[in-house]
């Protein structure tokens, strides 16, 4: 096989309290083709400023290759982006999958998904959007001993997810370099309590015990002076009865609701207590994780 196209969902981390460990594939997609070639390298489809060698989808292609043993030989990729960039819907961890992906299958798939994901977390730091993004639908992960582990968790089907993207981006670094280093331990108690419910609550459709779970003392409260209008934008959500949370590290939130009409519902107001300009994306939950959508 000489080219083939990776496509890997969207997915949106955390989910309130599962810092680092929650995540959920949806339904947007980045598709990324790659074709060998006798020498080179060249991206096309992005920002020139993403064309070179430091582009995530070929750092990825590469050190699968490396953990191959393999030579990485030239190369063409060709990125056709849908899941927006640096607003918290895993568009960094859709490249490292795709290239991972990618290089394995161009090279007869010698290794499993798991080890796609040991490789690919290695880059990350954190498997929460990875996991999703290779496995689909809802996702927790533990890192032990250095290596990540996954298991999938049920969803109730009559979840809505509303994303609210703006206009402006916030890179995942100046979002992570406002935490605290330490936290307490009646923080870190509030944190596992909440996160067990959350994952119950979105297996149940209970809107309620999601709402009041989807909450955290770890990494929300210290993110939302990067992203303006957080709070006036949060109360707004909680008169609708939906959950809300920030999706990954922002600037995106999100909003999880069983009652059809939450569009229309933030549509007429959102607009006017704001004063960046804010997309609102319906989105579905995507049960399949990355996958081959063309090769030859
Ligand atoms: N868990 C990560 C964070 C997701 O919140 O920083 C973004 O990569």
């Amino acid at each position: 096989m000489k080219r083939v196209t990776i496509r890997v969902p969207a997915t949106t981390a955390n989910l309130g309290p599962g810092f680092d460990a929650f995540g959920c594939a949806l339904r947007l997609y980045t598709d990324v083709t790659f074709e060998e070639t006798d020498s080179g390298l060249e991206i096309t489809g992005c920002d020139e400023a993403f064309t070179g060698p430091d582009n995530l989808a070929y750092t990825s292609y590469c050190a699968v290759l490396a953990s191959l043993s393999e030579e990485v030989r030239g190369v063409k990729i060709h990125i056709d982006a849908h899941i927006p960039i640096c607003r918290g819907l895993g568009s960094s961890a859709a490249l490292l999958v795709a290239g991972a992906m990618g290089a394995n299958v161009l090279r007869d798939s010698k290794l499993s998904t798991q080890g796609l994901l040991n490789i690919t977390n290695a880059m990350e730091g954190h498997p929460d959007n990875l996991a999703p993004a290779f496995y689909g639908g809802l996702t927790a992960s533990m890192v032990d001993n250095g290596l990540p582990v996954t298991v999938n968790f049920p969803l109730h089907p009559g979840w809505e997810f509303l994303a609210l993207i703006p206009d402006f981006d916030l890179p995942t670094s100046l979002a992570r370099s406002v935490l605290p280093a330490n936290l307490s331990r009646s923080d870190a108690v509030y944190n596992i309590s909440h996160g067990a419910m959350v994952l119950k609550a979105l297996e149940l459709g209970d809107e309620k015990l999601l709402r009041n779970a989807m909450q955290d003392r770890l990494h929300q409260g210290y993110r939302k002076s990067l992203i303006q209008d957080y709070e006036k934008i949060e109360s707004l959500v909680r008169t609708t009865g939906a959950a809300f949370c920030l999706s990954g590290a922002g600037p995106t939130l999100l909003c999880i609701t069983q009652t059809p009409g939450l569009e229309e519902k933030l549509g007429a107001k959102l607009p006017t207590i704001t004063t960046a300009n804010w997309q609102m994306l319906p989105l579905h939950v995507e049960f399949r994780g990355a996958r081959i959508v063309h090769a030859q």
